[in-house]
């Protein structure tokens, strides 16, 4: 079943080269809504703990490194089909290998510092959303 909500991260590389408003503008402008967000620096056990899926992966050390290494912002977006959508405007993991266009392509350096994160299931999106949002800072 489609969902309307999807989960996403800039990344610190993102941040430290001042692509938050770009991002956030290419989402708004891709007529996504934002229900929640935070300003914030993962510890390296926060980065570990949201990655957790992917502990067996060779890269998992490198990811919660560079991942608590600098502030991220973390968004709950709102679109119909929003995991789909979304993961259509950020393009691939790796960026050279993104469409024309997307985030990706557009702001990321490499496949670890990619400038965002977004959610691969419906399942996943309310398990990362529901990692750093209460109800109360859901609108
Ligand atoms: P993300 O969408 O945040 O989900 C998991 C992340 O792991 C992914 O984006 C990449 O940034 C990172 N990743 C995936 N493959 C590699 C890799 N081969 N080397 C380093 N990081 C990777």
């Amino acid at each position: 079943m489609a969902t309307n909500r999807t989960f996403t991260m800039i990344k610190p590389d993102a941040v430290g080269n001042n692509y938050i408003g770009g991002i956030l503008k290419m989402i708004n402008d891709a007529g996504f809504k934002i229900i929640a967000m935070k300003y914030m620096q993962l510890t390296k056990e926060s980065a570990g703990g949201f990655y957790a899926v992917h502990n067996a992966r060779p890269f998992y050390g490198e990811l919660v490194e560079y991942m608590s290494s600098g502030a991220i912002v973390a968004v709950i977006l709102e679109k119909e089909n929003a995991v789909a959508e979304f993961r259509k405007l950020i393009g691939a993991t790796d960026p050279t290998k993104a469409d024309e266009g997307t985030i990706r392509k557009i702001y990321a350096k490499s496949i670890a510092a990619n400038a965002v994160h977004g959610s691969d299931s419906d399942e996943n999106a309310q398990i990362e959303g529901d990692f750093y949002f209460s109800k109360l800072e859901r609108f």
